[in-house]
C-alpha cells in the first residue's frame, strides 16, 4: 500500500494544503497500491474522512463532489488488500475514538484476530474486515487511557501490542497539525520541509515538495509537527533516523531508483516472499490457514489436485507439482488453463482444481475455473489480487502478498506464487498427517531463511549483469534443468522472449538426448540449472553429465550451482552460486539470476522493459 502523511504550519504562503500534498503523493504512490484510496484531514476539531473503492480517480471523483475542508494536517492512502475485499468500507482511513481518530496502515497485523476478540468483547464494533480497523480501535482505547491523550505515546503503546508487518498513521481531531506513525517491517520515511514535514512509504510520496529525507529504523515511532521530527524505539527510547537527500528525478521515484518497475520488482522479492508467508505460520511451527474456508475433511478426501494457470504462472504450478506429490502423496495434474477447458477432463467432487494467477483476471484460467466447477471440483485460487475474479469465484483463496505487479513480465508475483504452493501443500500434508511435525516446522524453518538468501544474491547481481550485457547481441539462448529446475529453465526461456525478444528455449535436461542436443553448436549459450549435489536425489551427477555433453559440443555453458558446488567448475565458462536450501526451494533462488539476466539484457538492448512488444499484464481475451 502506498501512504502519505502532511502535517504543515497554518501561516504558509501557499495557503493550507494538505490535501493537494496527500493526494499528489498518492498519484505517486498509486504503484503500490489501487484497489481503493482515502484521505482525512484534520480541521476545526474534527476528522474528516473520505474513501473510496477503486482507482485514485474514483476518491478525486468523490472528493470533487463532497469537498473536504481545508486543511494543514492530513493522511492518505492507497491500498492494495490483504485483509478484506477492495470496498468502500475497507478503504483506509479507518476511523475510532467515536470518530475523531483516522488511521491507515500497510502491512499485515498477524495477531488482529485476537486482539479484535478482545475488542468486540470491550463493545467495539467493527465496519470492516480489516486488520487496520483493530489497530484503530486499539489505539483508540490506549489513547484515552494507559496514554493519557498523549497520540505519540498512544501509538507506542499500541505498536507494540502488534505482530507482523506494519507502516501505521494516525491523526487525531483534538491534535491538529501533528501525524504520528510507527513502523515494522514495513517501510517510512520522513521528509523535511520548511514550515512543513511530510511521511510517505517511499521518498515518491513527498519528492515534488521536498528533496530531503529520512530513513526510519525498524520498530521506531516518528511524530512530525510543521516545525519539527522526533523519533523514538517502540520503548520511548529517543533514536535516530539516517539523514539523507533524494537525488533521483520524481520518475525514478517511484521505482525506487531502479531503471524499472521490473528491475524494482526483483529487488522487492525477498519481502514478497517473506509477506507470502507471515501470518500462516502459528507459535509451535504449525501452519494456520484458516482463511482457506474448505473444511479440513473435504481437504482430507481430496484424491487428485489439478493445477491450471498460464505463463509464468504455469511455471509455479509446476514446481508445485514436485513439492506437493512428494510431500502429499496425493497424484498433481499441471496443465495451461486454456488446455484443460477445451479436452473433455476429468475431474470429480474429490478433485482440488487449484487456479493461480497474480492478476486473477486471466480470461482463459476463469474460464477453466468456472469449467472444473460445473463439472463439480472444490476450488482453490492462489491469487496476488484480492477480490479479482478468479479467487472471487473459487471456493477458497490463498492470497499471495506480493504487493502490486506493474511490470508486464512477472517476476516477484513468481516467487509469492511458488511460496504459496509450498504453503498449501505442507498444509494438505500436515491436515492429512503425510509428514511428520518436524519435518513441516523444518521445512517452514528453511522457507523463512529463503527471503535473506535471495537478498545474498540480490547483493552478486553485478555478476550477472555483466554476462547479460556481454550477451545483448546473442540470437538464442537454451535452458536446462531437471526436477524443480526444469520449470525453472522454461520460466529462464520466458523471460528472455518476453523481454529480449531472443529465441530461447528451456528444456528437460534429461531430454536433451532426445533430441534437442541437435541445436547445439559452436558458441551456443546454454544455461544449466543445477541441482544441489546434497539431495537425496541423485540428480546432480546427471546434470553434471548433461553440461559436458553440451559442452563437448561447442556450448558455452552458464551455470547456476549452489554454494561449494566443485564439480561444475571444470565444465562451465562461467558459474553464479545460489545459497544452499532444500532440494524442492531451490526454484526460489535459481530463478533469481535468471530475471536478472534477461532484465539487464533487454535493458541493455534499449527495449522497454516494463512493457515488452505485444503483451499485456492481464489478458482478459481468451
Ligand atoms: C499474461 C502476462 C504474463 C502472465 C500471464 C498469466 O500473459 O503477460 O506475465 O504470467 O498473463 O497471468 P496471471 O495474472 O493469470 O498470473
Amino acid at each position: 500500500c502506498g501512504i502519505v502523511g502532511y502535517a504543515g504550519r497554518t501561516d504558509l504562503a501557499s495557503g493550507p494544503k494538505a490535501l493537494d500534498v496527500v493526494l499528489e503523493g498518492l498519484r505517486r504512490l498509486e504503484y503500490r497500491g489501487y484497489d481503493s484510496a482515502g484521505v482525512a484531514v484534520v480541521a476545526d476539531g474534527e476528522i474528516t474522512s473520505r474513501k473510496k473503492a477503486g482507482k485514485l480517480a474514483n476518491l478525486l471523483g468523490e472528493i470533487d463532489e463532497n469537498p473536504l475542508p481545508a486543511s494543514n494536517t492530513g493522511i492518505g492512502h492507497t491500498r492494495w488488500a490483504t485483509h478484506g475485499g477492495p470496498t468502500n468500507e475497507n478503504a483506509h482511513p479507518h476511523l475510532a475514538d467515536g470518530g475523531k481518530l483516522a488511521v491507515i496502515h500497510n502491512g499485515i497485523i498477524e495477531n488482529f484476530s485476537t486482539l479484535k476478540q478482545g475488542l468486540v468483547a470491550r463493545g467495539h464494533v467493527f465496519l470492516s474486515q480489516t486488520d487496520t480497523e483493530v489497530a484503530a480501535a486499539l489505539l483508540g482505547e490506549v489513547y484515552h487511557g494507559e496514554a493519557a491523550e498523549d497520540l505519540t505515546l498512544a501509538l507506542r503503546l499500541t505498536s507494540a501490542k502488534l505482530e507482523g508487518a506494519f507502516t501505521l498513521l494516525a491523526v487525531h481531531a483534538d491534535q491538529p497539525g501533528v501525524v504520528v506513525a510507527s513502523r515494522r517491517n514495513s517501510p517510512l520515511v520522513v521528509g523535511l520541509g520548511d514550515g512543513e514535514n511530510f511521511l510517505g512509504s517511499d521518498v515518491s510520496g513527498f519528492i515534488d515538495f521536498t528533496r530531503r529525507a529520512v530513513e526510519l529504523g525498524q520498530d521506531q515511532v516518528v511524530t512530525i509537527t510543521p516545525d519539527d521530527y522526533t523519533v523514538t524505539d517502540f520503548a520511548g527510547n529517543p533514536a535516530q533516523g539516517r539523514e539523507f537527500t533524494v537525488d533521483w528525478d520524481a520518475a525514478a521515484a517511484e521505482k525506487g531508483g531502479f531503471d524499472s518497475f521490473m528491475a524494482k520488482e526483483i529487488h522487492d522479492q525477498p519481502q514478497a516472499v517473506a509477506d507470502t508467508l507471515l501470518g500462516r505460520v502459528d507459535s509451535n511451527g504449525r501452519l494456520a490457514l484458516d482463511e482457506l474456508r474448505i473444511d479440513a475433511d473435504e481437504l482430507k478426501a481430496i484424491d487428485k489436485i489439478v493445477v491450471l494457470a498460464c505463463g509464468t504462472s504455469a511455471y509455479a504450478a509446476h514446481v508445485a507439482k514436485y513439492a506437493i506429490e512428494h510431500w502429499c502423496r496425493v497424484p498433481v495434474e499441471v496443465e495451461l488453463s486454456h488446455e484443460f477447458r477445451y479436452r473433455d477432463p476429468i475431474v470429480s467432487p474429490s478433485t482440488l482444481v487449484v487456479t493461480i494467477s497474480q492478476s486473477g483476471e486471466t480470461m482463459d484460467t476463469l474460464m477453466a475455473l468456472r469449467y472444473a466447477k460445473e463439472q463439480g471440483a472444490r476450488t482453490l485460487a492462489i491469487c496476488n489480487t484480492n477480490g479479482s475474479s478468479i479467487p472471487r469465484e473459487s471456493d477458497a483463496v490463498l492470497y499471495t502478498h506480493a504487493g502490486p505487479e506493474i511490470a508486464v513480465a512477472s517476476t516477484k508475483a513468481f516467487l509469492a506464487q511458488i511460496t504459496a504452493t509450498y504453503l498449501l501443500g505442507l498444509y494438505l500434508a500436515q491436515l492429512r498427517g503425510n509428514l511428520f511435525r518436524g519435518e513441516i516446522a523444518d521445512t517452514l524453518a528453511d522457507m523463512a531463511a529463503i527471503p535473506a538468501k535471495i537478498q545474498s544474491i540480490l547483493d552478486r547481481e553485478d555478476e550477472v549483469k555483466e554476462l547479460a550485457r556481454a550477451m545483448q547481441d546473442t540470437t538464442s539462448v537454451l535452458f536446462l534443468g531437471r526436477h524443480v529446475g526444469y520449470p525453472v529453465a522454461m520460466e529462464g526461456a520466458l523471460k528472455l522472449k518476453e523481454l529480449a525478444y531472443i529465441h530461447a528455449e528451456g528444456f528437460a535436461a534429461g531430454e536433451l538426448k532426445h533430441g534437442p542436443i541437435a541445436l547445439i553448436d559452436e558458441g551456443k549459450s546454454v544455461f544449466v540449472v543445477v541441482p544441489s549435489p546434497r539431495g537425496r536425489y541423485s540428480m546432480h551427477s546427471k546434470v553434471v553429465s548433461n553440461i559436458q555433453e553440451v559442452r563437448a559440443r561447442g556450448a558455452k555453458t552458464l551455470v547456476i550451482a549452489e554454494e561449494g558446488d566443485e564439480a561444475v567448475q571444470d565444465f562451465a565458462e562461467w558459474v553464479f552460486r545460489v545459497p544452499e536450501t532444500k532440494t524442492l526451494l531451490m526454484p526460489l533462488l535459481t530463478v533469481v539470476p535468471l530475471q536478472i539476466f534477461a532484465c539487464e539484457l533487454a535493458g541493455a538492448k534499449g527495449l522497454n522493459v516494463d512493457q515488452p512488444r505485444n503483451l499485456a499484464k492481464s489478458v482478459t481475451v481468451e
